[in-house]
């Protein structure tokens, strides 16, 4: 639509380059769920350059038909709209397949064939997607260099994205970082967090800078404290064994939360660009106070679901799950209270809650504002007001709402709260495009704006693993919860002691 202000944006940019997508794992469920769907939107959109190709790579002995045939069907399930017979057909010709182990050489000089059979302008930019399972991206990022493929020839660019989890404790996301360092520069690695890819996650930069009333507001003097929930109704989904190892705290919290959390809390960067923001969110996550010693037990509560009834469907209990331990000790929540030590933050607390299989969908971050300094209306009815809150809605209902208080109609002085409401879907006709349309254009653009820089990942990694070690030292207990609940009650019990409640959104 072009008067949606949004897409204005995106369409003042030109098309990428031709290039060439190589992607490993291409049997798997992201590529199919994700990737295939998200290049269908794009092409339809018109955003794909002429020639590009797809190379699906995977240890299933397809053909160049039957990863079309696969990619037709993950596009009719998963695609955001429906499959149009010549766009498909248009589309379908720039897939091609290549079966092979990716820890054999074999396998990249196949590649390089392929590509020698591609376009010229196409073969000499290429992007490598990592959708293997993490213990294959050193793995396949050496084969690439040894096979010569991770060098351009000069006339084009060599880019490699990286999906989560990218590392498992601080140790681990460094040895990563310097195993994929030996082959690309860092302005060749875009590390995914698809959470920088969803409208509203990127709106939080556009709410708080390109307005003037909210930011002389955002700071320690106005805001009572922030609640960030992303709350989730399914359960594993088949992922047990991934799960089991690394919880919530690792899942969630250290990549999509804190990075919401960055989001808001940041200073305005100087410019729009890469660097500028992401030096901020950096900032911020420096600024975290980390929980030390006793406090992991007072300030984080770890959950676990039980049996229960989502949707109205009775769900087995989290050790019920498929390829988990019966005994596990695994979170499957969490909530943290925590503490941004800087000027802008000083002594305002960020409540952090995440879980599986809750009573629904919904992630959402709250602002609550001070009330008023003198309470003028303290006589009447006014001073049981809820404070000022604004709800930035980030999934499922797209939006904004700001609650305030109003005068009810009528001779008395009676206050009610009200809601001032924003809302995508009746804002903007267009639907918002999937985070992973944008990411993977960002990436064919070379934009890595919306992707976690090196730093950004281990200080993340840094506070989060000081937390996992003060579980492990501190025993931190496992409350349970019903599923089809708002989580354990000692959650509740964690912001009570600050006298506040949970928000339920
Ligand atoms: C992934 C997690 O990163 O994010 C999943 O591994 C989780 O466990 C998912 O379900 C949530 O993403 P979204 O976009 O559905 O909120």
């Amino acid at each position: 639509m072009a008067d949606n202000p949004l897409r204005l944006g995106l369409e003042a940019e030109r098309r990428p380059d031709p290039f060439t997508l190589i992607i490993f794992g291409a049997t798997g469920d992201l590529c199919r769920r994700k990737l295939l769907p998200a290049l269908y939107n794009l092409a339809l959109d018109g955003w794909l350059p002429e020639p590009f190709l797809v190379i699906g790579v995977g240890r299933t002995a397809w053909t160049d038909d039957a990863f079309r045939q696969t990619a037709a069907e993950a596009i009719d399930r998963f695609s955001r709209r429906a499959r149009d017979r010549a766009r498909w057909e248009a589309f379908a010709r720039h897939l091609a397949y290549v079966a092979g182990d990716f820890q054999d050489g074999d396998t990249y000089q196949r590649i390089g064939q392929r590509l020698t059979e591609a376009p010229a302008e196409a073969e000499a930019s290429r992007l490598f997607y990592l959708a293997t399972p993490p213990a294959l991206y050193p793995v396949v990022a050496e084969r690439l260099r040894k096979s010569g493929l991770h060098r351009s020839d000069g006339t084009g660019w060599v880019r490699i994205i990286v999906e989560k989890p990218f590392g498992h404790d601080l140790e681990s996301a460094r040895a990563l970082n310097q195993s994929l360092h030996q082959v690309f520069g860092e302005d060749q690695l875009f590390r995914i967090d698809h959470y920088l890819g969803k409208e509203t996650v990127q709106n939080l930069l556009v709410f708080r800078f390109a307005n003037g009333i909210f930011e002389p507001l955002w700071n320690q003097q106005f805001i009572d404290h922030v609640q960030i929930t992303v709350a989730e109704s399914i359960g594993l989904e088949g992922r047990g064994g991934y799960y089991e190892s690394a919880g919530a705290l690792r899942d969630m919290v250290q990549n999509h939360m804190l990075q919401l959390l960055s989001l808001i809390a940041m200073e305005p960067p100087a410019t729009l660009d890469a660097d500028a923001i992401r030096d901020e969110k950096v900032k911020v996550l420096k600024a975290l106070r980390p929980l030390t010693g006793h406090e992991v037990n007072e300030f984080t509560v770890r959950g676990q679901y039980q049996a229960g009834v989502v949707d109205g469907v009775p769900v087995p209990g989290y050790r019920q799950e498929p390829d988990v331990d019966p005994q596990s000790n695994t979170e499957s929540y969490v909530a943290l209270r925590l503490q941004i030590d800087n000027w802008r933050w000083a002594g305002v607390p960020f409540y952090l809650r995440t879980g599986k299989r809750l009573a629904r969908r919904v992630s959402e971050i709250a602002i609550q504002f001070k009330r008023p300094p003198h309470r003028l209306f303290a006589a009447t009815r006014a001073a049981e007001m809820d404070p000022n809150l604004l709800a930035v809605k980030i999934q499922p209902d797209e939006g904004m709402a700001l609650r305030f208080g109003a005068k009810v109609p009528g001779p008395h002085i009676r206050v009610r709260t009200v809601n001032m409401e924003f809302l995508y879907g009746t804002s903007f006709a267009d639907p918002a495009p999937e985070a992973y349309e944008r990411l993977l254009l960002d990436a064919m653009w070379g934009d890595s704006t919306l992707f976690t820089r090196k730093d950004e990942v281990e200080v993340a990694w840094a506070f989060i693993s000081g937390i996992l070690e003060g579980w492990q030292r501190y025993h931190t207990p496992l409350y349970f919860y019903e599923a089809g609940s708002w989580g354990p009650g000692a959650a509740d019990d964690l912001i009570a002691r600050d006298a506040l409640r949970w928000r339920r959104p």
